[in-house]
């Protein structure tokens, strides 16, 4: 698997994603300023993988700052600058507030000793995210068909975490299992995550994969090539709806209509305990040119056009069939239970 972020040399080298497939470049982050860059223009995406990237973000984001008592403060703008690149992935939020906090209970150390700390805390929480993920895979295989297709949209794949995947970890986890899968692959306008990053990331791994326009998506369900649907999230709210891709909420309604499971896999870090239902979810507006021009290039609309370009939606719980997470796959009415870690989540799961 093709790494998406990683420590080298004392500098972050970050997989131009934008690039892909037809370029496989890594940009090297030297500060925070680069890496809030790569957030900001999806060099690095999904919920995951920006978790990761802005814990690395602080590590190099801390290399400059004064040995002296407004270290935490000035830590903390670093934080806040990262966290404005973009609202809807909570685990942006989530690993920039967990940096400042392995710092702050680090106080009795020399700053420069919480400097080398952070580097080591941020390559920490990229191992736990694979982890968790490949927890992920094993806690959804089952759910996935003996022998049969599985639709994802967008990319939540190794690209989208620090490896391996949450939804594509569902799909790689059964796989392993012996399933036999086969992956339709919404292409996931206007960004392409799913043409561009899912198809090439599942045939790196000779995974099964068909390539779909979003638009295809019913009929593809009509023919009976699809028997389970799984999907990553940006932010789940503690009722469990479900914030994803934009379009993932049509297939949801599609999914239902079908009678076919549609399943969200996340770690536990995308599930915003603090936020009582999916309406408090902040929704990214992106620029309109990502629809009236192919990639900033070709124009595709007429000049000037007023365009709506929400970047995500949210799929309310009763759509959702499973939560899957590190913890095992629950119903979205039980996800909250597992804010406690010490909850036992055995007599909870979807089997
Ligand atoms: O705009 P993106 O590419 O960052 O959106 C990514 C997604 O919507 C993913 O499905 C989500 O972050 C889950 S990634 C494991």
């Amino acid at each position: 698997m093709t790494p998406t972020v990683f420590w080298k040399d004392g500098n972050v080298e970050m997989l131009d994603q934008s690039r892909l497939p037809t370029e496989v470049t890594y940009v090297t982050c030297r500060d925070a300023e680069t890496v809030a860059r790569g957030i900001k223009d999806l060099w690095v995406r999904g919920a995951p993988a920006i978790g990761v990237s802005a814990a690395m973000g602080m590590a190099l984001g801390a290399r400059p700052l004064a040995e002296d008592d407004s270290f935490f403060d000035a830590l903390a703008d670093v934080g806040d600058m990262l966290i404005s690149q973009r609202p809807t992935a909570v685990n942006l939020e989530w690993a920039v507030r967990r940096m400042l906090a392995f710092a702050r209970s680090n106080n009795d150390q020399p700053v420069a000793r919480i400097k080398e700390m952070l580097v080591e805390q941020s390559q920490r929480m990229l191992d736990e995210d694979i982890e968790t993920c490949r927890a992920i895979g094993k806690a959804g295989a089952h759910l996935m068909p003996a022998d049969g297709g599985v639709l994802t949209h967008c990319n939540a794949g190794a690209l989208a975490t620090g490896g391996y995947g949450t939804a594509l970890g569902v799909i790689r986890g059964a796989v392993e299992a012996g399933r036999k899968v086969r992956v339709f692959a919404d292409e996931t306008r206007p960004v392409l995550q799913g043409a561009r990053l899912t198809c090439w990331e599942l045939m790196e791994d000779n995974i099964d994969v068909t390539l779909i326009c979003d638009n295809m998506a019913a009929h593809t369900m009509g023919l009976g090539k699809i028997q389970a649907v799984v999907v990553g999230a940006d932010r789940i709210a503690r009722n469990g709806d479900a914030a994803n891709k934009i379009g993932t909420y049509g297939v949801a309604i599609l999914a239902r209509e079908h009678n076919i499971p549609f399943y969200v896999a996340a770690p536990l870090s995308t599930v915003d305990f603090a936020m009582e239902s999916g309406d408090e979810i902040p929704i990214e507006e992106r620029d309109g040119e990502e629809i009236t021009r192919v990639f900033g290039q070709t124009q595709i609309a007429p000049e000037g056009v007023k365009v709506f370009n929400p970047a995500f939606d949210v799929t309310p719980a009763r759509y959702i069939a499973a939560i899957i997470t590190e913890r095992g796959a629950v119903r979205p009415q039980d996800l909250h239970l597992l804010a406690d870690p010490n909850t036992d989540p055995t007599p909870l799961l979807v089997r």
